[in-house]
């Protein structure tokens, strides 16, 4: 460090600020944990519906929650509110645990196999309620209640059936076949063992930049609460008749309350600033119908309100969901997001209790918040009576499903019944689903209906694509990294044409890259998103692939061949991609249809007698953009103007052709953003690379070589893989290399969830005693720095590799991420020299930077 009476060079002093702030940050990391002011919105609970909940106190289960209330020790009634991952929990340790639940989040899975057979998940489930009935060291046998993310279909399994998203389901609007695909999605969630399901979404979205938009079934609050209620009732069976919550059912999740669809600028986990009328009469149009249909719980949701976080908003989670909405059911939180919230940790938050939170999701972080919840119980700071009232709903819960009389999860009705998985019953539903979602938006000289004795070629990397096919939330989180023969059950949308075009006597081929080896009649090119879950699917703005993608090559290259052309859209959303529509003649948004292509090619083809053999029936639930910054364009707001409105959905007898549309796609491109913010050597769009001399001075990079005004950062183009694809940064002297932001980055969503800023670096030079530090900030006082020498010490010379430094660790540090203006700078000292070809925040990387222990 220098010596405290030299004067220090400007961009020293503003190193050892940052450093004497991220000391006295780390206490109070209020602001910088959800980075919202928050601002206190009145709310009015007498104003909200009050649904009936269908399910009045019944005496015989009340004296039994009170029998066995009576005999728990207070650590089994802590035990009862702390639901664990099965990542990282052993069935064993529910001997000295008595945890009341426990979940698989979408990455987590037997043996760490994403893959794992059915039969795997399903003696799983018996270890850990064995474990939970098993009273040899003195505890209450009370069962454990298993959670999954069954939210299109048993997703998590292999060979189950795979619904489409819930956006297609509301592009069908019916809601009967969505009561059917609940019931099928408990049954097959029944055979590998589970009883509870972290599903419907009922979100409203209204930015469709937010990655969970396919997870909602529309913008509009009317579809929503159509649909929501058919899904619980599938799902648990109806309120009141004599199979509710059955073996053959399982019991619901409504998610995530309230408000997630309606953040700022759709960031996932953001902040919804919103009037109250407008959280009630959008955000919970699904939760009243929900709450009518008997929904046995809630999820709270990861946004804020007006910067308050819900997992610890009193108002909404008690006086207005079970008091005033009179939901009799219990809440569970969201993946640690009762950590979010400021002044709590993963492992210590009474206030989301206090605030009515009955179980809290601590996938990782069950041991420690299990012990401070205890103390906190002793210590008063969470009042008896509300632990009280978490374990009776929690117990009341799991007696309504008749859990205490049930034998082991492989023993009940359908434990084992692998044959359902997929059985041709309930793909045949799927089926029907995928039919009745697509939405019809260009059909110009009635391309539409193909005859299946022509010549057909199928292209796009969509075409027999599994997994782009079924999207997020298929088999793993993201919905990435699988293989066809993890689809024992699905037919790809090629598969469909193959199929139905050779039984009618034409010829199909499938060509990805569209080199076909006969000229066809017709193409059929598919494409789209790839799979996403969550933040990682956020979005800067609507354009598709931002224009990047080679598709509309692709389409025109058939196009001048004389082929005409159907576009099938897979998306989880709309998203503006005029030149794409323009180019082919036919359009069709088919969403995120799930395991059965073959629904695609019903509809597409004519039958044998030459008529359709079904038209289209989808209507669209999310308006489609007219523009790719017509973020915010809902139906029913002001200034509406979408290019293809809500409820639009052409049918065969339609023959208006669709004019050319407007190819701007009405960008700033300033306003750009993405998680890359350096690539190749060139920084992106919105950001500079900045070379800061010993004496500060920061020169902006315009040229491959460059260097600081004094000279001590040298910068040089150096060859990877691709010409010139990154800089070499030589230190002779002091220095630092910085990436700028013009406008501020807010990373919170990325920081809560993990992420960490990356860089693909090689070090050609570390001298002995050498010095390297980086630092994230946003200016004086709000800088979070590491030290990486030790680290990069380790690194092989020479060698590319990726190394992360965890955004969390940045914040611990004192890095408000919220605002980051410079989300990487790299300070170095004399000799050093490392070369850097790309920086971005992601979850993918090599080695990682030890957190500071602050
Ligand atoms: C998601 C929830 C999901 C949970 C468990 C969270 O990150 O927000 O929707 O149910 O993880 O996987
Ligand atoms: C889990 C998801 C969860 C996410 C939260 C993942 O590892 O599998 O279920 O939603 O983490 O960030």
């Amino acid at each position: 460090m220098p010596q405290p009476n030299s004067p220090l060079p400007r961009h020293r002093r503003r190193l050892a600020i940052a450093l004497l702030a991220a000391i006295a940050f780390a206490g109070s990391a209020h602001s910088a944990h959800s980075g919202h002011a928050t601002v206190a919105v009145p709310l009015h609970p007498s104003l909200w519906p009050q649904p009936a909940w269908p399910l009045p106190i019944t005496p015989a289960i009340e004296h039994r929650i009170d029998a066995l209330m009576a005999t728990m020790t207070l650590e089994e009634k802590v035990g009862q509110t702390i639901q664990a991952d099965i990542d990282s929990i052993k069935p064993e340790d529910l001997r000295t645990y008595r945890l009341g639940s426990i979940l698989a989040g979408g990455g987590s899975d037997p043996g760490g196999k994403y893959n794992a057979p059915p039969k795997a998940w399903l003696a799983l489930a018996d270890a850990f309620w064995e474990a939970s009935m098993d009273t040899s060291q003195g505890g209450k046998a009370i069962p454990v209640i298993w959670g999954i993310d069954a939210v299109h279909g048993q997703s998590n399994i292999i060979g189950a059936t795979l619904f489409p998203h819930n956006i297609g389901l509301g592009a069908t609007r019916d809601a009967d076949l969505i009561r059917q695909i609940g019931r099928i999605t408990a049954v097959e969630t029944r055979t590998t063992g589970m009883e509870w399901t972290f599903a419907p979404t009922v979100a409203v979205p209204q930015d469709d930049r937010w990655g969970r938009s396919y997870e909602g079934y529309s913008e509009a609050p009317k579809v929503v609460a159509l649909l929501a209620p058919a899904m619980v009732e599938g799902l648990q069976g109806k309120a009141g008749a004599p199979d509710f919550l059955d073996d053959h059912h399982v019991m619901t999740s409504v998610k995530h309350f309230l408000g997630d669809g309606g953040t700022t600028n759709g960031k996932d986990q953001g902040n919804t600033e919103v009037s109250e009328a407008v959280l009630r009469n959008v955000h919970a149009a699904g939760y009243v119908p929900a709450i009518a249909a008997g929904a046995q719980s809630v999820m709270a949701s990861y946004n804020s309100f007006h910067g308050e976080k819900m997992h610890a908003n009193k108002t909404l989670l008690t006086d207005i969901l079970k008091g005033r909405m009179q939901f009799g059911g219990l809440i569970v939180g969201d993946w640690n997001g009762h950590g979010q919230i400021p002044g709590c940790s993963n492992t210590d938050c009474a206030q989301t209790f206090n605030a009515g939170l009955d179980m809290a999701m601590a996938p990782d972080s069950w041991k420690g918040l299990y012990t401070s919840t205890l103390a906190h119980v002793k210590a008063g700071d969470i009042p008896m009576a509300r632990l009280d009232d978490a374990v009776r709903r929690i117990l009341r819960v799991k007696f309504r499903m008749g859990l205490f009389e049930k034998p082991k999860p492989s023993q009940r009705a359908l434990g084992g019944k692998f044959e359902l998985l997929g059985s041709a019953e309930h793909r045949a539903v799927a089926r029907r689903a995928v039919r009745e979602s697509l939405v019809l938006l260009k059909n110009n000289h009635g391309l539409l209906p193909l005859n299946p004795h022509a010549r057909i070629l199928l292209a796009g990397d969509g075409a027999d694509n599994l997994a782009k096919q079924t999207g997020g939330w298929t088999l793993t989180w993201q919905g990435n990294g699988t293989t066809r023969a993890d689809f024992p059950n699905a037919d790809s949308i090629w598969d469909g044409f193959r199929q139905q075009v050779a039984a009618a006597g034409g010829e199909a081929e499938l060509a990805v890259d569209g080199n076909y080896t006969h000229k066809p009649d017709v193409a059929v090119v598919v494409f789209g998103e790839d799979p996403y879950a969550e933040f990682q699917g956020d979005l800067p703005n609507l354009m598709f692939k931002a224009g990047k993608s080679g598709d509309l090559a692709l389409i025109r290259r058939l196009k001048a061949d004389g082929i005409p052309v159907v576009a099938i859209f897979l998306s989880g959303r709309p998203l503006w991609l005029n030149r794409e529509i323009n180019a082919a003649d036919a359009f069709v948004a088919a969403w995120l249809p799930g395991s059965e292509g073959a629904g695609i090619a019903d509809v597409l083809l004519r039958g044998k007698d030459g008529a359709p053999q079904y038209d289209f029936h989808g209507r669209l639930s999310f308006s489609w953009p007219r523009r790719a910054d017509q973020y915010a364009n809902n139906i029913g707001q002001k200034h509406y103007s979408p290019l293809f409105p809500f409820g639009y959905g052409l049918r065969y007898v339609d023959h208006a052709p669709l004019a050319m549309l407007s190819e701007d796609p009405g960008l700033d491109p300033m306003a750009a953003r993405s998680n890359v913010w350096f690539d190749r050597g060139v920084s992106a769009t919105g950001l500079t690379l900045r070379l800061v001399g010993a004496n500060g001075v920061a020169n902006d990079v315009i040229h491959p070589v460059a260097a600081s005004a004094d000279g001590s950062v040298a910068m040089s183009a150096i060859n990877t893989d691709i010409q010139e694809g990154a800089r070499l940064f030589a230190f002779h002297g002091e220095g630092a290399v910085e990436l700028h932001a013009n406008t501020p980055l807010d990373l919170v969503r990325e920081t809560n969830g993990d992420v960490f800023v990356v860089a693909r670096l090689r070090v050609d030079a570390l001298p002995l005693d050498s010095k390297v530090l980086f630092s994230a900030g946003c200016g004086d006082g709000c800088s979070g720095t590491i030290a990486l020498g030790s680290t990069l010490a380790t690194l092989p010379r020479g060698e590319w590799t990726r190394l992360g430094i965890q955004l969390r660790c940045l914040r611990v540090a004192g890095a408000d991420t919220s605002k980051l203006r410079q989300p990487f700078a790299l300070h170095a000292s004399d000799g050093v020299q490392l070369a850097i070809s790309k920086v971005s925040a992601s979850t993918e990387f090599d080695h990682k930077v030890d957190c500071p222990t602050r």
